[in-house]
This record gives structure tokens, sequence and C-alpha cells, in this order.
């Protein structure tokens, strides 16, 4: 019984105040409803945040007084400083940053989008590092900030195998020899990677001020991709498959918790082995 007490402590995560940046995406939701189930309060954010969202996303859960959906762009400051004030608020300075929000090109974008390197566009190149590299710089300003000030708080920046590794090309054959130009676009993969840095500078920068900052890798995740997609993806995961948008729960509670306090400026690879071969 005394090993279970100790354990349920070490993860405790019950009045946590957590801020989820794209929380109505495939991840953030899922990232929302397991931190809110483990007791925390969470401040929820997106670029959308009204009444048919709340409740398409979170159900009955919009009504918890323990989540509060905000609209905010991470791109922008002001945004997010009106963000922190009302969470401040409500509830007190957050104790959790999680970076989610992302953009990645879809496999239906344009032509020229999942097109050749030497023609990609420099806008697209800029809409992608504006949300996935300086909104998550603009967040840890923000929010980190405020954490530091108060001296204590976890950050944690999602990032990806393709950050980590090159984008396997040979995944998209089937799309080329149907007639398609595709590649998978440079801008992701540069802008996930410039996230591992961002972490290793905050670990150190706010290494004694209570602030643990730390990335996590995730692999891709299952959402009804083309069976095509799948099979060429399946076979370079030595797992052999993709994850469930429920897995990387864990490792998200992990290092929000007591648990990881020892751990900073560290990246920790959730990818069912990708990167191991
Ligand atoms: N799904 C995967 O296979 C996978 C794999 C590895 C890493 N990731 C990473 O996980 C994170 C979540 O991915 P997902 O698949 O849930 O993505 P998603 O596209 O389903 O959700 C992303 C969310 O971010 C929001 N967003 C976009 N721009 C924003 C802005 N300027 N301000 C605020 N919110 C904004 C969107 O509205 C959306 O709700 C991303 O950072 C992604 O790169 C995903």
């Amino acid at each position: 019984m005394a090993e279970t007490g100790r354990t349920d402590k070490l993860f405790d995560l019950r009045d946590r105040i957590v801020v989820v940046t794209g929380a109505l995406g495939q991840l953030g939701r899922e990232f929302t409803r397991s931190l809110h189930e483990s007791g925390c309060r969470v401040a929820a954010l997106d670029l959308h945040a009204g009444d048919e969202e709340r409740r398409t996303a979170f159900g009955e859960l919009a009504d918890s007084s323990r989540l509060l959906l905000l609209e905010a762009d991470v791109t922008r400051r002001e945004s997010l400083e009106l963000a922190l004030a009302r969470i401040e608020k409500e509830w007190g300075t957050p104790t959790g940053l999680v970076n989610n929000a992302g953009l990645d090109s879809p496999p239906d974008a344009s032509g020229l989008e999942n097109g050749p390197f030497e023609t990609y566009p420099d806008a697209s190149w800029d809409r992608v590092m504006e949300v996935n590299s300086k909104g998550v710089f603009l967040c840890c300003q923000v929010f980190g900030g405020a954490m530091a000030r108060e001296g204590a708080g976890s950050i944690i920046n999602i990032c990806s195998i393709y950050g980590v590794v090159s984008p396997n090309q040979s995944l998209y054959e089937y799309r080329r020899e149907g007639g398609e130009t595709f590649f998978k676009p440079v801008a992701y993969a540069a802008s996930k990677s410039s996230l591992l840095n961002l972490t290793r500078y905050l670990g150190t920068y706010w290494g004694r001020s209570g602030v643990r900052v730390n990335a996590v890798t995730f692999g891709g995740v299952f959402n009804e991709q083309d069976p095509r997609f799948l099979e060429n993806y399946h076979g370079h995961v030595p797992m052999g498959r993709m994850a469930r948008a429920d897995e990387y729960n864990g490792v998200i509670q992990f290092l929000l918790s007591d648990a990881a306090s020892y751990m900073t400026g560290s990246n920790l690879t959730v990818d069912g082995g990708w990167t191991a071969w």
C-alpha cells in the first residue's frame, strides 16, 4: 500500500494549471482530456474557440470548471498575453505548458506545396515556421516567463521524427508512380528540428529557476490515411504500425509531473522505433 501511495504522489497532477496549445486538434484533444482526467485545470488554446468547437471537441467536458477554452493565436504575442491574463485571473499562474499547436502540409495540399524542394514557395516556408517555430518561442516567452517569475513550471515542446531525421520520401513513391510530383516538404522538418535546440537553450537558461523544458519526438499517428501510405509507413516502423492518438498521453503526464523533476533540456522519443534503425 505504501508503495502505491508514493507512486500516486510522484505522478500526481491534481490542481496543476496546464496550458495546451492547438487543443482542438487530433492530439490536443487527447492531451486536454487526459490532463483534465488527471485532475489538472486545463487552459485549452486554439484559433477558434466558440461554443460549437467546444461541444464538438469536448462534449460534456466543455462545462467543466477545470476547462477553459480560449481563442489564442500562438503567432501573436498580444493574443497570448490576453490568454495568460485570463488564466491568471481565473486560476493563477500556469505550471505547465504543452506547445502542441502545429502546421503541416496536408497530403492533399497544392502541387507547389508538396512539389520539389527547388520550387517550394517561400510563403509556405514562412507560414509553417511562423506557427511551429516562432509560435513556440512566443509561448515560452509569455507563459514560460510567467512560470520563471513564480519559480515553477514544466514546458513540453512537441517535435516529430521528421525533425530528427529527414522525411523518408520513399513512403510517397506510390503517389509519384501515380503521376504526381509529390515530396514531403521541407519546412515542417526544419521547423521541428529548431525546437530541439530551443528546448536545450531554455532548459539551461531556466535551469536554476524551477522551470523545466523538454521536447518529445513523436512518430506518425493513425488518422485514416491512404492504405498505400499506411502499408509503406508500417514497413518502416520496427513496431509495424502507427501510433494511436491516445498513446502519447502518458509521456505528457510524466514530463509535467514530479516524476520528471530532474529532467530538463532533454528529448524523449516515442516513435515505435522509427529512429532506431
Ligand atoms: N499527428 C501526427 O502524426 C504527429 C506526429 C508527430 C508530431 N506531431 C505534432 O503534434 C502536434 C499536434 O498534431 P496534430 O496531428 O494533433 O495536428 P492537428 O492539425 O490535428 O492540430 C493542430 C491544431 O493547432 C491549431 N493551430 C494551428 N495554428 C495555430 C495558431 N497559430 N495558434 C493556435 N493554434 C493553432 C489548429 O487549429 C489545430 O487545432 C503538432 O505540433 C504536430 O506537428 C503530430
